[in-house]
């Protein structure tokens, strides 16, 4: 949640490589999401991450993660992979879920939030299977058909290369195994639609501002992140485009999450 506030805040430089985009003065502006811009917003926020993670959402990012694990769950001794792990909270909540039995790999390039991650793991002995990994999402260093579950949360729509990471993701997935992505979506229902403008356009942007330590700017460009990102059906099809099947999408909270689960052809 709290890198909706940076990662769509201008380039410091002005122009930037990307893919999402907005007329912004009438120029197209691309938002930088170049690996180091990304390793380097996150490298800021890693310490609050999580406490502005709670508290932005309002403790309802846990219930996504705690869905994701029950409708995406482990079976067998296979590893689980989590990429964009950040801090690991989906990481562990898989490790939970698994009774700490089964290796859950938890990867990320930003290594101020894998340190954030590791720490946790410390705090209790049945996180001795999670294992933190600096890797970059879009080129990772595990060999094809490894594992059982590969799952992302809110990290996709921070990957430059969307479809690369999805293709990643399939590829180190095992025949019949599963590929759960959480990320932000837009809600549907009109009444709601239009709390959750209010919130995210003016509310959010301010408590992140007030809160968080950091020097990039938050800015009014934060609905817009989101609400060019794919999301249902369509980001069902990118999963479909790159070496998945049998693709399904849930809509959590009134739509501001969505939990998408595609299968790798066994
Ligand atoms: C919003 S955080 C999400 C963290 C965590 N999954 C969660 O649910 O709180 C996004 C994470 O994606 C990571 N990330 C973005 N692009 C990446 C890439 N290409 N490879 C690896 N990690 C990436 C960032 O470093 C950051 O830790």
């Amino acid at each position: 949640m709290l890198e909706l506030l940076y990662s769509i805040s201008p380039p410091a430089g002005g122009l930037a490589v990307g893919r999402s985009s907005k007329d912004f003065f009438n120029f197209m502006v691309k938002v930088d999401k170049s690996n180091q811009r990304v390793q380097r917003m996150f490298g800021q926020i890693a310490s609050n991450y999580d406490r502005m993670n709670h508290l932005l959402s309002m403790n309802v990012d846990r219930y996504w993660r705690w869905r994701t694990v029950r409708k995406v769950s482990p079976s067998g001794d296979a590893p689980i992979l989590d990429i964009c792990t950040g801090t690991g909270d989906l990481a562990f909540a898989y490790c939970r879920k698994a009774g700490g039995r089964v290796p859950v790999f938890s990867a990320d390039f930003t290594r101020e939030m894998l340190q954030i991650g590791e720490k946790k793991k410390r705090r209790k002995s049945i996180y001795q299977n999670v294992r933190f990994i600096e890797a970059d999402a879009q080129q990772l260093p595990f060999d094809d058909d490894t594992f059982q579950i590969v799952s992302v949360s809110f990290g996709l729509r921070n990957i430059s290369d969307t479809d690369r990471g999805l293709r990643e993701m399939a590829r180190v997935c095992q025949p019949g195994g599963k590929v759960a992505v959480l990320e932000f979506s837009k809600p549907g229902w009109q009444p709601f639609k239009a709390f959750y403008d209010f919130y995210m356009n003016r509310i959010l942007p301010k408590i992140g501002q007030f809160f968080a330590k950091n020097e990039e700017e938050a800015y009014s460009y934060l609905p817009e992140s989101v609400s060019e990102f794919p999301d249902g059906q369509r980001l069902v099809d990118r999963m479909h485009g790159n070496g998945l099947i049998n693709g399904r999408y849930y809509p959590l909270t009134g739509g501001i999450a969505t939990l998408y689960v595609a299968e790798k052809p066994a």
